[in-house]
């Protein structure tokens, strides 16, 4: 036996797992200190009608058994999504697990370890970095193209070699707000080769209404290695469940479920997603809501001056004329949550969530208030 003394050098500790400034989620209502008025959560891009009435009751009923183990498997939720999406997909070409993050890190994990590289396109959604440097794999920013953050089709081809494995795209972007067309994603998808898989991120697709906007289902349908990416944290309002699911080619959604824990939902989890998916007024009056809302938004700031970007998602960028964390503070002060994104690769830029027009409104007053200081 070696001498025991000697194993004291060896380091356990992977060096790609000692992360400066994890990223941690945006701020909760109860973490703002000034509670002294009404506050208006436009921060973390959640549902301004609340959630599904549908899912509430479903997750009531559920409450009465928390003795009993959920369903093993995902599969009724599976079924309600092939449902969902009329379907078009089949039941296995769809993976649930919890939240639309969690899925993310499913797939990282599935398809990269140390030697292997993916691409992202800044300023976007943190996890997908997040999570790859959670497995030592190499990650490629190909930023998104200014002025108006168009994805560098050319540039992320030019990154592709054998070790890459996955591109994480997002569309509509968050916390730009910009969408790829139809026309650029058939340019990327028809070139890629065949060891390189797409992740295409649609957690806020029901907000689109551009007439080029796509969602990955006709290329995962026509056997493209796609994979859509969907979250029931926004139209449906279930962020507090953490329930998110992918769809894409028969080959990948097997392969990945091999690593899908046994009892991967829990019981209130399953019952809210199966219970939101049939509820079509409530999604409908969301999308509605939130499409009203944006316009309403999007002349109301060009008449105050806001340096924005048009958005179709339910959220808007915009770049303050101070620094961020100085403007976050002054609408904390006005009683209005915002999100400063420099950690999403958006520095000097705010994040503000579509409200109801109570909502909208106080945010509008407020920064009128801000802006006329800097007149
Ligand atoms: C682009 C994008 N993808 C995925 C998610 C993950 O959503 P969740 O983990 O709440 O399902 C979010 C959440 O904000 C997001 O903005």
């Amino acid at each position: 036996m070696e001498d025991q003394n000697s194993s004291t050098d060896i380091d356990i500790y992977k060096s790609y797992l000692k992360v400066d400034n994890p990223y941690k989620g945006g701020k909760t209502l109860a973490e703002i200190k000034s509670q002294s008025q009404k506050m208006y959560k436009l921060s973390s891009n959640e549902n301004p009608i609340g959630a599904s009435p549908k899912a509430i009751a479903a997750v009531q009923a559920a409450a009465n058994n928390l003795h009993l183990y959920p369903d093993r498997t995902d599969a009724r939720l599976r079924t309600a999504l092939a449902k969902y999406y009329d379907h078009a997909l089949k039941e296995n070409q769809f993976v649930v697990a919890n939240s639309g993050s969690e899925t993310l890190e499913l797939i990282i994990r599935a398809f990269m370890s140390e030697g292997h590289e993916c691409i992202i396109s800044n300023p976007t959604f943190l996890i997908y970095q997040m999570v790859a440097k959670w497995q030592g794999a190499t990650i490629h920013d190909v930023p998104l193209l200014s002025p108006n953050f168009e994805v560098d089709v050319e540039a992320i081809l030019a990154k592709v070699n054998d070790n890459t494995r996955l591109i994480f795209l997002t569309s509509p972007n968050n916390p730009t707000g910009s969408y790829i067309p139809k026309a650029t994603l058939d340019m990327l998808i028809e070139r890629l080769p065949s060891h390189v898989i797409l992740v295409l991120d649609e957690v806020y697709y029901h907000f689109a209404d551009a007439a080029d906007f796509t969602t990955a289902v006709p290329y995962v349908k026509a056997g493209k290695q796609v994979i859509g990416i969907n979250s029931f944290s926004k139209t449906y309002g279930l962020a507090a469940m953490r329930i998110g699911y992918f769809y894409t080619t028969e080959k990948i959604a097997d392969y990945i479920h091999q690593i899908c824990k046994p009892f991967i939902l829990n019981k209130l989890s399953l019952e809210a997603g199966i219970a939101a998916l049939e509820d079509t007024t409530f999604i409908q009056a969301t999308v509605e809501l939130v499409q009203t809302e944006r316009k309403y938004m999007h002349t109301e700031l060009e008449k105050i001056g806001v340096h924005f970007w048009p958005s179709q998602g339910n959220f808007i960028l915009t770049k303050p004329p101070i620094g961020e964390k100085e403007f976050e503070d002054k609408m904390l002060d006005l009683g209005v949550m915002v999100r400063p994104v420099a950690a999403f690769g958006a520095p000097g830029c705010v994040r503000i969530t579509l409200g109801d027009r109570e909502a909208n409104d106080a945010c509008l007053a407020a920064l009128r208030k801000v802006y006329a200081s800097f007149a």
